[in-house]
């Protein structure tokens, strides 16, 4: 059993879209924290023994008679607790308040006044003052559980925040997790520290040390094998694993060829030469894009390179003579269960590239070091280890590599092509000190033909188009403003310097509806 720390908080899911900001301003606090849906949350608090819990908020009613319930463990446990919207309602609800059908509901930007002092307030709030915060329910509390006092109000709260200081429980009705409630990570940091009592000592040193001798315990004297994309999930997890057991470790970097300009040797020196780290670099080109060929279905594309992947992968496993565990870049996103009020499984888009398949076919044991973290959270970490910022802050690149940026079939010349595109636009977008700015941003290669003229000569060529995107987390993008001096400045450039492309054009759709990749 992996061994937690012991100053953490346990998060309450009830379904809230917004759940994970919870935990990430707890972590911004200093203090470890983990989110469990509340169907589960009884074992969590069992082996996690928290400090404190937070409940967090529900698109569910507390009136509806199967609504979700605060486990009577954690209700009975005396811990600290901190219920925010749909946790302040099940709160009242179960310590004998009462809870209605609001008139209007409360949506968006609000004002509280605040009333009275309590420990959520210390040091940020005082009575008569006013604070924004950000509202959105439907349901209200309309009569208190004993214990409880309002310590501040809203026009259509009464019981905007409310404390029973005796029995460290507060509550909120407005979502103090979100950016526009401005004071809201600062009331969380004083219930995890005021209220809970925690230091907020959790940072990535910390974590090293407890993840290093975790690996230690689990692997033993095992052998461990791990691949390596390029990104930086795995690569930050191969270094943490290596730094706990050395050359128990062996890298495989399956190189499919669509990898960005210079990735594959930047990949390869970094691990080689700076950490001097057993690598295995096979170059799989020939085998990818000969398979490649005549392929022009975006999911056939994806599902080819998926599988040849684990066949070459599996195939190196067994030419190292095996290994006993297999090492994954896996982020706590993936493996968070959410509650899902929608019901039924979501319509597959993309089959996404990555090695899940590989354990399964493998029969191995995972390792993965980065299972609690957040991306931001394994740059943090990776900046620890000593990874150079060039790698640490690169933008996603999908497994699928450049063959989902050329529609329709890919050949190694139009590889070439968007490889020197690529590598002109990723430059103009850093001198121009906006790559920190962008999530992602990369070039397209269209499979179609256009009549430019260059000098006395008529030219026929591709069109490239260009991406650049802001988001948080992937799931959903606007597209990146530049300005149009910029975007002309990239134009020129690539017309002038790739042979193959005499026009340029950037993709305005944002996602949803467009996804990021173009397939
Ligand atoms: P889409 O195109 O679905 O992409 O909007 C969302 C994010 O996921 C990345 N992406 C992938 N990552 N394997 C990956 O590891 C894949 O097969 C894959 N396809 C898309 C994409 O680059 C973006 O960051």
């Amino acid at each position: 059993m992996i061994e937690q720390p012991t100053q953490s908080i346990l998060i309450v899911d009830f379904g809230s879209q917004v759940t994970q900001l919870i935990a990430r301003r707890v972590r911004e606090a200093g203090v470890y924290s983990e989110i469990a849906p509340f169907t589960t949350a009884a074992a969590a608090f069992a082996r996690m023994k928290p400090a404190g819990i937070i409940l967090s908020g529900s698109p569910a009613s507390v009136l509806d008679g199967d609504g979700p319930r605060i486990p009577q463990e954690i209700l009975d446990s005396g811990l600290p607790m901190l219920g925010i919207c749909y946790g302040q309602q099940a709160l009242m609800h179960q310590l004998g308040g009462k809870v209605v059908p609001g008139d209007a509901g409360e949506f968006g930007r609000a004002f509280v006044a605040v009333q009275d002092d309590c420990a959520l307030f210390d040091g940020l709030w005082q009575p008569g003052e006013s604070h924004q915060v950000w509202m959105s329910h439907g349901d209200k509390v309309v009569e208190l559980a004993p214990g409880f006092r309002a310590v501040a109000v809203s026009p259509g709260s009464p019981f905007a925040v409310v404390a029973d200081d005796a029995r460290r429980i507060y509550a909120t009705q407005f979502h103090m997790e979100v950016v526009h409630t401005p004071d809201g990570a600062r009331l969380l940091g004083n219930f995890v520290r005021h209220v809970c009592g925690l230091s907020g000592e959790w940072t990535m040193a910390e974590f090293r040390k407890t993840k290093i001798a975790e690996i230690r315990a689990q692997v033993g004297s095992g052998r461990v094998i791990c691949g390596l994309s390029g990104g930086v999930d795995s690569a930050v997890a191969a270094v943490l694993i290596h730094e706990a057991i050395g050359e128990q470790l062996t890298c495989v970097f399956v190189d499919h060829g669509l990898m960005r300009h210079g990735e594959a040797e930047e990949v390869v020196g970094l691990f080689r030469g700076a950490f001097n780290i057993p690598l295995v670099h096979v170059d799989a080109s020939t085998l990818f894009l000969g398979g490649l060929k005549g392929v022009t279905d975006p999911e056939a594309k994806r599902k080819f390179i998926g599988k040849s992947f684990i066949d070459v992968f599996e195939g190196e496993a067994k030419k190292i003579g095996g290994a006993d565990f297999l090492a994954q870049g896996t982020l706590y996103p993936d493996v968070i269960e959410s509650v899902s009020f929608t019901g039924g499984p979501s319509v597959t888009i993309k089959s996404h590239h990555n090695v899940g398949g590989l354990p399964a076919r493998m029969n191995m044991q995972l390792v993965e070091p980065l299972r609690e973290l957040f991306k931001d959270e394994v740059r943090a970490l990776g900046r620890e280890l000593g990874l150079p910022e060039i790698f640490v802050g690169r933008h996603p690149f999908p497994g699928p590599g450049l063959a989902i940026r050329i529609p329709g079939e890919v050949t190694r010349a139009g590889c070439d092509v968007l490889r020197k595109a690529d590598a002109i636009y990723l430059e103009e977008i850093r001198n121009a000190g906006l790559y920190d700015a962008i999530w992602q941003a990369f070039a397209v290669l269209l499979p179609v033909k256009t009549v430019g003229v260059m000098g006395d000569g008529r030219t026929y060529d591709n069109v490239c188009a260009l991406r650049a995107v802001t988001s948080t987390d992937g799931m959903t993008a606007d597209i990146y403003p530049f300005d149009s001096a910029f975007l002309a400045r990239v134009a020129t450039r690539l017309v002038n310097e790739v042979k193959g492309i005499n026009r340029v054009v950037y993709d305005y759709t944002s996602k949803p509806p467009g996804t990021i990749e173009w397939e």
